[in-house]
């Protein structure tokens, strides 16, 4: 019995560091797109339109170091579009549509 022990130990202090290593401001960002109603589209099944937060990052990654992506993404998010109008990306404030931004182009965790 002696050897459960032994190995429970390492694996309890792995999850516990994975959940001290989630930033508190990624938390944050993704607490911020439930709360706007992001996932009623994004990374929903049911939406196969809209790419899920994954793909975006994933999309979005190469334009990680550009000095303007921040500000070119945050005014495109919010610009109403004359086909296919969003309205939850177009009511979002400058402030949250820069925090969502910011959590896309740092991976989306
Ligand atoms: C009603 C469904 C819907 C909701 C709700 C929604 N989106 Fe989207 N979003 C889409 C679709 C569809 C696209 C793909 C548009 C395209 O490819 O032209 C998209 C594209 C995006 C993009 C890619 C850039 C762009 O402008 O095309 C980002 C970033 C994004 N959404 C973020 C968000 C965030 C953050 C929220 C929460 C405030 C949100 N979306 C809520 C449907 C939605």
């Amino acid at each position: 019995m002696a050897h459960a022990h032994h190995t429970a130990l390492p694996i309890l202090s792995i999850v516990l560091l994975c959940t001290l290593a989630a930033s508190p401001l990624a938390q944050a960002s993704s607490a911020l797109a439930v709360e706007k109603g992001c996932y009623s589209c994004h990374s929903n099944a049911f939406h196969p339109n809209a790419p899920s937060f994954e793909q975006l990052a994933e999309r979005l990654a190469k334009r990680r170091g550009e000095a303007d992506a921040e500000d070119q993404l945050v005014n495109e998010l919010r610009k109403p579009r004359p086909l296919g109008r969003i309205p939850p990306h177009e009511q979002l404030s400058e402030d949250s549509a820069r925090t969502l931004v910011r959590w896309i182009l740092d991976g989306a965790h």
